[in-house]
């Protein structure tokens, strides 16, 4: 992932309220980017637990908290639709790109939401794909490639539209809605976005799903080639949307 989408967390987690001492859950935690963002805000007084169903992301998340000697975090292998072997209860319930593989996060929000202490906070962070790409003049090949990312997510079983669902989801009976919001990734000429690692990263899974084939991608000379359609356009890019929204558990 990209420092852009890395700093819209950061912002995220500062902003719904993440501080020292907190007791945290990070759900569909994958190779534990999030968990080591909150890691450090939480600090030794606090503690970190990142929940995935998939052993192989938990298995390089657990590596790399140990490498870092990072003693807050610990991982547990579950299924988000069953929690009952949970039996904490939480400060602050964290998510990012994990509701969109959900078939029913309404659900899964209304099981967390047990989970999380009275005034605590549920954060989400989900990208969507239903405003972009965006660019005044056109970037076919930029184009094209986003819409290869969003065709695999979608054939996946993913809900490329969550954002717009966020404040639906998260209106539950005692949760609050405090914020929903969005910002775009963009790039302009100058600042670019790891598009081509992205589709490189997800190679089998586009070719697989028969999106595209290994010739349409051309994967040793796409970064090249989108780095000539950048220059050559001048222009501003917004790749997708990130929604952010975070609510409050009440009384
Ligand atoms: C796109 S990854 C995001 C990983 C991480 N949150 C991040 O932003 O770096 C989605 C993660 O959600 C996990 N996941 C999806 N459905 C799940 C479920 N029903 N229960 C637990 N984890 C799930 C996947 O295994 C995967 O690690």
């Amino acid at each position: 992932m990209g420092n852009v989408a890395e700093e819209i967390t950061k912002k995220l987690l500062i902003d719904a309220g993440i501080k020292k001492g907190l007791r945290v859950l990070d759900v569909g935690c994958g190779r534990g980017d999030v968990c080591l963002l909150l890691a450090d805000m939480v600090g030794t007084e606090g503690t970190v637990l990142g929940l995935d169903f998939d052993e192989t992301s938990l298995s390089y998340a657990r590596a790399r908290v140990q490498e870092n000697n990072i003693t807050n975090v610990t991982f547990i292998k579950n299924n988000l639709s069953d929690l009952t072997i949970i039996e904490d209860k939480f400060d602050a319930i964290i998510g990012r790109r994990v509701l969109m593989y959900l078939p029913e996060p309404k659900k899964v929000i209304t099981s967390l939401s047990k989970l999380l202490k009275v005034g605590g906070i549920m954060v989400f962070q989900e990208h969507d794909s239903t405003m972009s790409p965006g660019s005044i003049v056109p970037m076919p090949l930029h184009s094209q490639v986003t819409k290869w990312i969003w065709d695999t997510v979608e054939l996946e079983g993913g809900n490329i539209r969550i954002g717009f669902d966020l404040w639906n989801l998260l209106s539950q009976e005692r949760l609050v809605v405090d914020k929903v919001r969005a910002e775009g990734i963009l790039q302009t000429p100058d600042s670019p976005y790891p598009i081509a690692p992205i589709v490189r990263a997800m190679l089998h899974r586009i070719i697989e799903k028969g999106v595209a084939t290994a010739e349409e991608i051309d994967i040793d000379t796409l970064e090249d080639r989108l780095t000539e359609e950048r220059e050559k356009s001048n222009c501003t890019y917004v790749k997708e949307m990130v929604f952010c929204a975070w609510a409050r558990k009440t009384e």
